[in-house]
């Protein structure tokens, strides 16, 4: 599976660009292509750089360490795990982690995506979730959601183009680095699955 489309140029830095091999000349007239393949044991390295990447803007996650590939693995579903290579390089993953044992609500997932900040803007992410959607529908996953900062508008907008809608705001919910935090639940029910 392959994406193409640049839509944002302005948000690849032009360092970045150059060290992927990148040159604004290709980008204006040949977009680079960046491919969706499985996420492998072998990507752990990229994808926790990638994570952290996310991470340390305090914008994407109340986590503030990546974890283990031991505790990340096992934390979510082992089929529904994307990475997106941009000229042979990792530059974005996106999985689903189940939210509840239940057997009512087996078919309810939680997920992320992370795109490398020098290759956001490209539709990196939108190509992951929409992969991840497609995978999770034929899965017979009926429904996807996800708890974003309100202030990740990036994220929130990504999902929105997706197909998810904002359920609420949840007040204070945890605490980011001492600091009470809202977060907006967004959910995607399938209207495949019915
Ligand atoms: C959120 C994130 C995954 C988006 O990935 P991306 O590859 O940059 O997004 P895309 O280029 O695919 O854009 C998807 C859509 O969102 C919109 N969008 C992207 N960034 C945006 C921004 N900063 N403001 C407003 N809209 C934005 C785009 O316009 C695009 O819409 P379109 O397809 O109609 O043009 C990326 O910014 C990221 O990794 N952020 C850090 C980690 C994170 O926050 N993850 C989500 C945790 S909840």
């Amino acid at each position: 599976m392959s994406v193409t489309g640049v839509h944002d140029t302005e948000r690849v830095t032009l360092a970045r660009r150059a060290e992927l091999g990148v040159r604004t000349h290709d980008t204006l007239a040949a977009p680079p292509s960046a491919e969706l393949r499985p996420l492998e044991p072998d990507d752990w390295p990229a994808v926790a750089d990638i994570y952290w990447d996310g991470m340390r803007d305090g914008l994407a996650t109340f986590e503030t360490e990546v974890p283990s590939w031991e505790d990340w693995d096992a934390a979510h579903l082992r089929v529904h795990r994307l990475v997106a290579e941009l000229l042979g390089e990792v530059v974005g993953w996106a999985a689903l982690s189940r939210v509840s044992k239940r057997r009512c609500y087996l078919g309810i997932a939680e997920n992320s995506v992370y795109v490398a900040r020098e290759a956001r803007g490209l539709g990196i992410g939108r190509a992951l979730l929409e992969a991840l959607i497609a995978g999770a529908e034929a899965a017979g996953i009926w429904t996807i959601q996800t708890a974003i900062f309100p202030e990740n508008r990036a994220s929130v907008a990504l999902h929105q183009k997706c197909g998810f809608r904002i359920v609420g705001m949840r007040e204070r919910i945890a605490k980011r680095d001492g600091v009470w935090r809202d977060t907006l639940f967004l959910e995607r029910r399938s209207e495949v699955i019915t």
